[in-house]
């Protein structure tokens, strides 16, 4: 079951994998570690035309009780020193709100770029501003601190061409980078007085939590289609991180952004996209590229909302499937095969090949699906998958050929075969459960039924340790000794029938005296057929 062939389209499959668009969006509303009400998300364009990766930002400011007060600011780059900052401030009662890009060269108040040759003189991305507005606030979030919700939202949509061409700041910025240092922060307090032009002098963001940082994937933000991706702010953050590397995408991750492009690619084909649409906060413009402005626009079209993650979907079902598999195989038909062959019956010793048998190919059917519906190699629960597969590969040849050395004419002894047998399975078994476990994880099922998958598998390492050194002292000493070659068939019969587990007997290779090896394969092969024969009768 695994020969060369299916190894091999294991190894295609992995070759075929392609990156898939994972979509970025930074939540935090005030309460929610910091002292912030700002969300944006990010995606990762590159335009073959202009051959630069262009970044395709939305960014939002929540705002209570109509205040014009504050600004809000997210930058490229690890500090404030060179980063490529963002910023707005507006009033919605006039509905202007500005964005304005700047930099600066120390821990001190940000200025325009132009201003700032003499700091830095280097490329500088050009940043098209599509669209700034004040919308009123119709999501869900309620502040339970100030008993409201939010009443408007500054939305900022811009796009960064060339992105990665800003050099200012420490470490750069990168456009296949898993984690591009940002930094976000806040102000509620600043008086605008009604002055909200792009060059006016901004105070200091809010003391204490009112700035942070954090990292973002945009090597999985990379989409084929621009358009600013969706926030959900009842949702928190998904591809950025902010005390560490992002973690890497989920399946769900995947699939929403596999939707959100199939979705964005059929509107580009329809010809019929809106840039002036009236939508829902939660809905995302296409953005044309020049090719697509056929279709009338009077601004009724509405949006479909993002598809929602939990729709029904063929992968997600394989994964159920996959998980189906494994935890049959590897909390209940392995272990109960191991528990077979310990136990005194006369039938231990087939239970226990056929169970594992039938494990295996359970397992193998299983792996094939994580194979086929995996998008990338790159996580430690797939390595260690990989890595259970080739041992269960190994497993199987070993049991079978030390199963056929020990019945032939000049064997009924201990293999070098059937001790590595015992000794992988008593590894590679908590392994595999540890892996159940961490797929459990990967799925994002809850620390309840992820502890009791483990008290399970801990219980029945425990059941079977013991079953299995029951065993051994129930065994006479007697048994112990090497059986001598060319055993007369009588004991031999007895023993493989009525003393069950010898054959995978964990002490040391005794009966690896004797080192005759075989003379005749035919006669062997016959001999071995009557055998076998012989054994299924038991
Ligand atoms: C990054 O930019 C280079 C060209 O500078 C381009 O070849 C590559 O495809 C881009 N990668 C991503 C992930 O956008
Ligand atoms: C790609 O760049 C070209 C040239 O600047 C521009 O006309 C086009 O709109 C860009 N495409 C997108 C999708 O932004
Ligand atoms: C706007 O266009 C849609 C079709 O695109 C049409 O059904 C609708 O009647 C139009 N509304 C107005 C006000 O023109």
């Amino acid at each position: 079951m695994y020969n060369i062939s299916s190894l091999s389209a294991l190894l295609l499959a992995l070759l075929s994998i392609v990156s898939a668009y994972r979509p970025v969006q930074f939540v935090k509303h005030t309460g929610e570690s910091g002292r912030a009400d700002q969300a944006f998300s990010l995606v990762n364009y590159y335009n073959e035309t202009t051959q630069q990766s262009d970044l395709y930002v939305r960014m939002w400011a929540f705002r209570y009780a109509s205040s014009a007060k504050g600004w809000a600011s997210l930058a490229l780059g690890p500090q404030m020193k060179g980063a490529l900052m963002f910023i707005t401030y507006g009033d919605p009662a006039s509905n202007t709100l500005t964005l304005t890009v700047r930099t600066v060269d120390g821990h001190h108040p940000p200025r325009p770029i132009p201003e700032m040759k003499d700091f830095y003189s280097g490329e500088v991305p050009t940043v098209d501003v599509v669209s700034t507005r004040f919308e009123e606030y119709t999501g869900q979030f309620y502040q339970e601190k100030l008993q409201a919700k939010p009443s408007h939202l500054g939305v900022a949509e811009f796009i960064v061409r060339g992105y990665d061409k800003w050099t200012a700041c420490e470490l750069g910025v990168h456009n296949d980078t898993t984690k591009q240092s940002m930094i976000w922060s806040s102000n509620f307090k600043q008086d605008f007085g009604g002055d909200f032009s792009a060059e006016r002098g901004i105070d200091m963001h809010q003391f204490g939590l009112g700035f942070g940082f954090l990292w973002a994937d945009l090597k999985n933000a990379l989409s084929p289609v621009a358009f600013f991706g969706p926030i959900n702010d009842m949702e928190s953050h998904k591809g950025v991180n902010e005390i560490g590397d992002p973690l890497v995408p989920t399946t769900e991750e995947l699939d929403a952004g596999e939707n959100l492009i199939s979705q964005h690619k059929d509107a580009l084909g329809g010809g019929s996209t809106s840039d002036s649409d009236k939508s829902t906060s939660d809905s995302d413009k296409e953005v044309s590229d020049g090719t697509d402005k056929s279709g009338a626009d009077n601004g009724s079209k509405v949006e479909e909302p993002v598809k929602t993650v939990k729709q029904f979907n063929i992968r997600s079902l394989m994964w159920h499937i996959h998980g189906f598999l494994m935890t049959l195989s590897f909390l209940v038909l392995y272990p109960l095969g191991v528990y077979f062959l310990r136990s005194p019956r006369a039938t231990a010793f087939n239970l226990h090949w056929t169970i594992n048998s039938l494990s295996s190919v359970s397992v193998s059917v299983g792996a094939l699906i994580g194979f086929v519906n995996s998008r990338s190699i790159s996580i430690w629960h797939q390595y260690l998958g990989i890595l259970i597969i080739c041992a269960l590969a190994v497993q199987t040849v070993l049991g079978w050929r030390h199963h056929v050395i020990y019945i032939s004419p000049h064997g009924g002894r201990r293999t070098w075969m059937g001790a590595v047998h015992v000794w992988l399975g008593r590894v590679v078994l908590p392994m595999a459960m540890l892996n159940v476990a961490s797929g459990l994880l990967l799925r994002q099922y809850g620390w309840l039924t992820v502890s009791l998958t483990v008290a399970l598998a801990a219980v029945e390492l425990i059941v079977l340790t013991l079953v299995v050194g029951r065993a051994r002292t129930r065994r006479p000493a007697a048994t112990q000794k090497a059986v001598p070659i060319g055993a007369d068939e009588a004991e031999e019969y007895f023993q493989l029938a009525g003393d069950d587990d010898d054959e995978f007997s964990d002490s040391d290779a005794e009966g690896a005296a004797g080192d005759g090896e075989r003379v005749n394969k035919n006669a062997e092969r016959e001999e071995q057929a009557k055998r076998l024969a012989k054994l299924d009768k038991v």
